[in-house]
């Protein structure tokens, strides 16, 4: 269906009027709004789909707990449940009375028909090659949950997971899911301070590390950012350390606190049944950032995230038995929770993991490994699509790549030129393309083309998934049908959060106070005459840096803990590959500034390297500006709509509610300046 101009017109409007004040640029607003091609599943892909009869999305509506219900029946109970699902807003709890356990789901029960099949295919960034069966697999993780009994978890204790993407981190999660530890992984590439301030905000119990992890070449020294880390985390009694060469066996452990790996291995018990745990049992927390500077525990628990990942991993993925599958999103982040660990391994697939980037030693890894082994289903986000691009399509080309038959993207909204050069270069333009909404407190995949059912079109994530209910809603809360507004998700889902770790309030707050009873993306959508959504980016304080969340504040309280700064605002801004960029203004203090002025590129560089300290290396700024006043509202909140403006270089606008309207020509002039 053609949106016109009128239409078209009228969602600019209302979004540039800052009615819906989104992150994405106008240029990428335009471009989703002018889209018009469909590409409706082939009859070849249909034909073999998992899914294809179009009838599931109205029985699904029908009866949400039904459709629900027969999900979780394909799943291994120990207990069944007596209800599927408990609601009392903004409370829910799904599979009541069942008890499960998702390690055993993912290994134990595949051994009979799946024990000699991969489930694993690792390749570290220097080349070498590791491969674990089902039964291999299971032995390992069974083999490590012996081991952190004996070094006392015990069910609901927090284990914190600082790794590079090394099977042996795949096995940390599961066997801490096996004894029933919630593990809180930490992205690999985040600081000591940011590692510590979760390891505290859980009170972990065990640390799992490595010594180092590759990163284009370099060695990130992870045990040693560990060692920084726990110099103030007391709740810590553990370190596990996976050696990642022997030639790190050199690394200083400390005697009775560290321990490595292989050798507690060689110690422990092989066998460790898995603890059948209740539904509601917790999973794992997984910190992710808001609009605060602290960042989030998000909780997930057992019976309801399985079922919700195991479905939609299974429809949206089109997954077969003999697929190798392969999201490349790091197990840091929730893509690699339930789309690198959970939904493959509990659906039985082949995963395919990759330790490094993308560049290394070449631009052409990516496909080299698609090619060496023989990839058929390959996930990945936008910004690396948008490098993929940049780097050209001979690299693509010059492999292949006939072993893909479908290709995902996921983290934040995909250009349409983007979805189309991937749907070429890399589908060779027969496989589909499933844009996937969804973030790390839906714990599933919400908005997806179902690829053997449904028409996509290049930018939109097109429908919730058969049983999600999400509506565009306007401030009030009524139902925009075809339009603009808010993204809410109006009815409870299996996988969704159940709550923010420790903090009940900002639960409540952060997602279900806008409109009772129903769930607040933060993120501005559209939908279309055939009922598709676009999604538009966030409409909070929070950015999406190539696919990573960040929040503002979060990099302010960075700045503003450097001892010359005085203040800090910082804005999203457009950013050719990824996504958005960061950029900080920033006010030094009286005492500071001659010193600091003095080689104020220096000091640049050295605000950045603070806030990379502070963070870690994806919330470097792009650009500092340093400034001797910030534009604020009469109120005293600062204006990031316009610094935003000044950042990207577009004309002002509306500056009547400002305090002081001459703050912000100042600031646009001497930005320019300093460009
Ligand atoms: C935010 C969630 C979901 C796993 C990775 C990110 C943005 C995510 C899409 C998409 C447009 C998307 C949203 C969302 N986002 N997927 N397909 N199209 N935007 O998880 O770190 O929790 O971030 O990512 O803004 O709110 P996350």
């Amino acid at each position: 269906m053609v949106w016109d101009q009128t239409d078209r017109q009228e969602c600019l409007s209302y979004i540039n009027h800052r009615r819906l004040e989104t992150k994405l640029s106008e240029k990428d607003i335009d471009a989703l709004l002018h889209e018009t091609r469909e590409f409706p599943p082939s009859d070849s892909f249909k034909l073999q789909a998992n899914i294809s009869n179009e009838a599931v999305y109205e029985r699904a509506l029908e009866n949400r707990e039904a459709f629900w219900e027969s999900w979780a029946e394909e799943l291994d109970w120990e207990t069944k449940w007596t209800s599927v699902l408990e609601w009392t807003p903004p409370n829910a709890r799904w599979f009541i009375d069942g008890k499960i356990n998702v390690s055993y789901n993912c290994l134990d029960r595949h051994l009979e028909t799946r024990g000699d099949k991969k489930a694993i295919i690792w390749e570290g960034e220097p080349g070498e090659v590791r491969t674990f069966t089902y039964r291999e697999l299971h032995a390992e993780v069974s083999r490590f949950a012996s081991a952190l009994l004996k070094l006392r978890v015990e069910p609901g204790d927090r284990v914190a997971i600082y790794m590079p993407l090394i099977p042996e981190a795949v096995v940390a999660m599961l066997a801490c899911a096996r004894i029933g530890a919630v593990h809180s992984v930490v992205f690999g590439g985040f600081s000591s301070d940011a590692l510590s301030d979760r390891i505290n905000d859980a009170q972990a119990k065990v640390l799992i590390t490595a010594t180092t992890g590759y990163r284009r070449g370099n060695l990130v020294a992870l045990k040693k950012l560990s060692d920084n880390a726990i110099s103030n985390t007391p709740s810590i009694a553990h370190v596990v350390v996976v050696a990642r060469h022997e030639e790190d066996r050199s690394t200083e452990m400390k005697e009775g606190r560290d321990h490595w790996y292989d050798e507690i291995m060689k110690d422990a018990d092989p066998k460790c049944d898995a603890i059948p745990l209740d539904s509601e049992h917790m999973l794992f927390t997984l910190y992710t950032s808001g609009t605060t500077g602290k960042p989030k525990g998000i909780v997930h628990t057992t019976g309801g995230y399985l079922t919700g990942v195991y479905a939609t991993t299974k429809w949206v993925f089109d997954l077969k038995e003999d697929d190798v599958y392969w999201c490349t999103a790091d197990i840091g982040w929730v893509t690699g929770h339930s789309y690198v660990v959970y939904g493959p391994l509990s659906n039985g697939a082949t995963v395919f993991l990759y330790e490094g980037a993308p560049d290394w030693p070449e631009r052409d890894r990516m496909w080299s490994l698609v090619e060496k082994h023989k990839v058929t289903i390959f996930y990945t986000a936008p910004t690396a699509i948008r490098a993929f691009m940049k780097w050209g399509r001979q690299l693509p080309q010059s492999h292949d790549l006939s072993s893909l038959r479908l290709l995902g993207s996921v983290g934040e909204p995909i250009n349409p030129e983007a979805w189309i050069w991937y749907h070429e270069n890399i589908g060779g333009g027969r496989c589909p393309v499933v844009d996937t909404w969804w973030q790390t407190e839906t714990g599933m995949i919400m908005i997806t083309p179902l690829p053997g059912i449904v028409a996509t079109k290049p930018g939109s994530a097109t429908r919730a998934f058969p049983g999600i209910e999400t509506a565009i809603l306007n401030e009030a809360g009524e139902r925009v049908d075809v339009g603009g507004g808010y993204l809410a998700i109006t009815s409870p889902w299996p996988a969704m959060l159940r709550g923010i770790y420790g903090d009940p309030e900002r639960f409540e707050k952060q997602y279900w106070s806008k409109w009772k009873g129903i769930y607040f993306t933060g993120d501005g959508a559209r939908r279309d005459e055939e009922g598709y959504f676009w999604l538009l980016g966030r409409v909070d304080d929070v950015m999406n840096v190539a696919g990573h969340r960040i929040g503002t504040m979060e990099v302010e309280s960075a700045l503003v803990d450097h001892p010359a700064v005085a203040e800090a605002a910082v804005v999203g801004i457009g950013h050719e590959i990824k996504g958005t960029g960061i950029a900080a203004f920033v006010i030094v203090k009286e005492s500071r500034k001659e010193e600091s002025m003095r080689d104020p590129k220096a000091f640049e560089s050295e605000l950045k390297a603070h806030v990379v300290q502070k963070i870690g290396a994806i919330a470097r700024p792009e650009k500092i500006l340093i400034t001797v006043e910030l534009p604020k509202t009469r109120s005293g909140k600062i204006m990031r709509r316009l610094l935003r403006d000044i950042a990207e270089g577009r004309a002002l606008g509306d500056v009547t509610t400002l305090a002081d309207p001459t703050v912000v020509a100042s600031l646009k002039e001497r930005y320019e300046e300093q460009e």
